[in-house]
């Protein structure tokens, strides 16, 4: 389905990402673990076309995607949910939920993907009218992927959505994460410095370092990885 291959990205003089490759089948979901610093942003910047690779290729269900526009990235079906949980905090959850939706003219699939949204995140049902701003943390990243898959995605990126979460609020965000996949066939691109948990949720894994590739494989081989116990997984 998506298919990178050897991309580097610059910021001006310096290197982010180098020579990076890496495959999603349909229907997967693949764990992007790193530390601070290691690309992982970039590469999701990357494949949503906000940054342009200097060199290499990025192939989308067949097609070259990495010199289209960021908007022309999001009408093939993929979608960003960026680090930090960017909601709109003056508008209404609802309010928040029909901007994600934008794209989609026709009433009843509308209609059918707040269904969807409103049974994958029941906390939203009940909190239609009140201000995005003032939702809790774990609220306000349900509600900013409720608003991605309101554009009826076929690819996922989510940046860190465990971020100042919660152990508990965190295990129920990866919970909702496996649920939206099964059910609704969605590819998901997971980056995550909580390993334990990306690991668990995600068949395959890679592992960034100072913007190159270190590991890859797969996830319930990455949890016995000595390099990835020590590093990542810190007994
Ligand atoms: N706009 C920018 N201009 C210059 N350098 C940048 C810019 N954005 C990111 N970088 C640098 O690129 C490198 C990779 O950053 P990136 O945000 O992709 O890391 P990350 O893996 O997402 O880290 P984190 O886990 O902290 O979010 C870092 O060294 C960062 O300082
Ligand atoms: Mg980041």
């Amino acid at each position: 389905m998506l298919k990178i291959k050897e991309i580097d990205v610059f910021y001006g003089p310096i290197k982010a990402i180098d020579k990076v490759s890496l495959y999603l089948d349909h229907g997967e979901t693949v764990a992007i673990i790193g530390a601070n610093g290691a690309g992982k942003t970039t590469l999701l910047k990357a494949i949503s076309g906000l940054l342009k690779p200097r060199s290499g290729e990025i192939m989308f269900q067949g097609k070259n995607i990495k010199n289209l526009r960021a908007d022309e990235i999001v009408k093939m079906g993929i979608v960003m949910v960026p680090e930090g949980r960017k909601v709109f905090p003056h508008l209404t959850v609802q309010e928040n939920l029909d901007l994600g939706a934008y794209l989609i003219s026709e009433k009843k699939l509308k209609a059918r993907l707040m269904d969807l949204v409103l049974s994958t995140f029941p906390r939203l049902k009940e909190r239609l009218k009140q201000m995005a701003g003032t939702l809790s943390g774990g609220e306000q990243q349900m509600l900013a992927m409720g608003r991605a898959l309101m554009s009826a995605p076929r690819l996922l990126l989510l940046d860190e959505p465990s971020m100042g979460l919660s152990p508990i609020v965190t295990r129920e965000i990866f919970g909702l994460i496996a649920k939206i996949k099964k059910e609704n066939e969605i590819s998901i691109i997971l980056v995550e410095q909580n390993a334990h948990m990306a690991l668990e949720v995600s068949q395959r894994a890679y592992v960034l370092e100072n913007g190159r590739l270190f590991l890859e494989g797969m996830s319930k081989d990455m949890k016995n990885h000595p390099k990835i116990i020590e590093a990542y997984l810190g007994v």
